[in-house]
């Protein structure tokens, strides 16, 4: 087993990451006082639940299967939480589970930041996205009708649990969307293990357990760093979103239905790369491996066919990242080297969209 710290003071917390530590006793370790409420959902619950609660045997355990999708990540859902919490009692000494992808972890996450205004929770996350980006830092939140996390809470968890077996059982191209995040750690802040993962991309692919694990640490490192420097996204924080004001209008585009986040990602990133190189910032040739290590992951490297310029411009218009008016992208000025700038020219990006929808 591996583990790292997130340092954030008072608030600082472990990751830990191993084969089958979903059977130990480190989660029994990180729960306070007797009362526990594992929250999962239909689809994780029948393969992970019993093991979770036998771990935790001696507590009170009480359980809560949730619906699956990404459609549940709302404020009804959270209510659902509440009644279970309340129906069963739980006080402020109490500890949430998230088992499961980011959706249940940021919905967890969310009720234990509102809970008797604040209780603890752990994350057990059990898709690679969720073991490489959303358990660790802290950003909890659900989806509004008129817009995605848009409700939510800094909250972060006690500890994070991460088995890497459970891996095992998710569909492919679930892993191709958590690869998405891997790669874009190396592409902000880390070329050694940009290259690292042009190595072993089809290892990876082909879900070897010590690739994995390698691949998870040092995305959780590079993570935990930039949360540690920056937690509530003051600043540097803001590099993790690299292609994700193009991936964002992306998903809204497709009704949030056709593609998965990390494949919007995915194609963002491509799009931030293209727009780098169009400033003079990035070399062709690092375009070109982009494109081949995103392939190789099964991810798409171009918008939906279909998404038109003007589809983009609107959409973007509404980013986190817009400040008075004026949008800001990630880009990157070399391979392990992001910024977030508005400072670049406007004609650049629009004949990059035009040259990436009609691609
Ligand atoms: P998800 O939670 O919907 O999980 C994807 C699918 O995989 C689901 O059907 C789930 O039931 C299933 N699944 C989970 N683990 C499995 C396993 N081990 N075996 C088989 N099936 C399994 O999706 P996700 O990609 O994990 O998370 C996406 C969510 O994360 C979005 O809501 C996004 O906004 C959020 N997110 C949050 C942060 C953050 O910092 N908080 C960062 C990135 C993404
Ligand atoms: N996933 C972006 C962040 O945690 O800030």
């Amino acid at each position: 087993m591996q583990s790292l710290e997130v340092a954030l003071g008072a608030r600082s917390y472990p990751i830990y990451i191993g084969q089958g530590l979903l059977d130990g006793d480190l989660l029994r370790q990180h729960v306070r006082a007797s009362q526990v409420l594992v929250v999962t959902n239909e689809t994780v619950a029948p393969l992970y639940l019993q093991r979770i609660c036998d771990s935790l045997q001696g507590l009170n355990v009480e359980t809560l299967i949730l619906p699956d999708g990404e459609q549940y990540k709302t404020l009804a859902t959270l209510e659902t939480i509440f009644d279970a919490l309340l129906a069963g009692h739980h006080s402020r000494s109490t500890t949430l589970v998230a088992l499961g992808g980011g959706v249940i972890g940021d919905m967890v996450g969310f009720a234990a930041a509102c809970y008797q205004r604040g209780v603890d929770f752990l994350q057990v996350p059990t898709t690679l996205l969720a073991q490489v980006d959303s358990s660790v830092g802290g950003k909890t939140a659900v989806n509004h009708p008129r817009g995605k996390n848009m409700i939510g809470a800094f909250h972060q968890p006690r500890a994070v649990l991460i088995d890497t077996e459970v891996l095992q059982t998710l569909p492919e191209r679930q892993l191709s969307a958590g690869l998405a995040e891997v790669i874009k750690y190396g592409l902000i802040r880390d070329k050694a293990f940009h290259a690292w993962l042009n190595r072993h991309m089809e290892g990876l692919m082909a879900r070897e357990p010590a690739l994995l694990a390698e691949a998870i640490l040092v995305s959780c490192r590079n993570k935990a760093d930039v949360v540690a420097e920056d937690e509530t996204e003051q600043g540097s924080r803001a590099l993790l979103n690299l292609g994700h004001t193009f991936g964002h209008a992306i998903e809204t585009a497709t009704g949030y239905s056709e593609w998965l986040h990390g494949e919007a990602v995915g194609a963002g990133m491509m799009m931030a790369a293209e727009l780098s190189a169009d400033l003079g910032w990035l070399p062709q040739e690092a375009l070109v491996d982009l494109a081949q290590l995103l392939q190789r992951a099964r991810l798409p490297v171009a918008p939906p066919a279909g998404m038109k310029p003007a589809d983009f411009s609107s959409l973007m218009a509404h980013d986190k990242k817009v400040e008075d008016g004026r949008l800001r992208l990630v880009l990157l000025r070399a391979i392990g080297q992001a910024v977030v700038t508005g400072d670049f020219d406007k004609l650049a990006l629009t004949r990059l969209l035009e040259r990436m929808c009609h691609s």
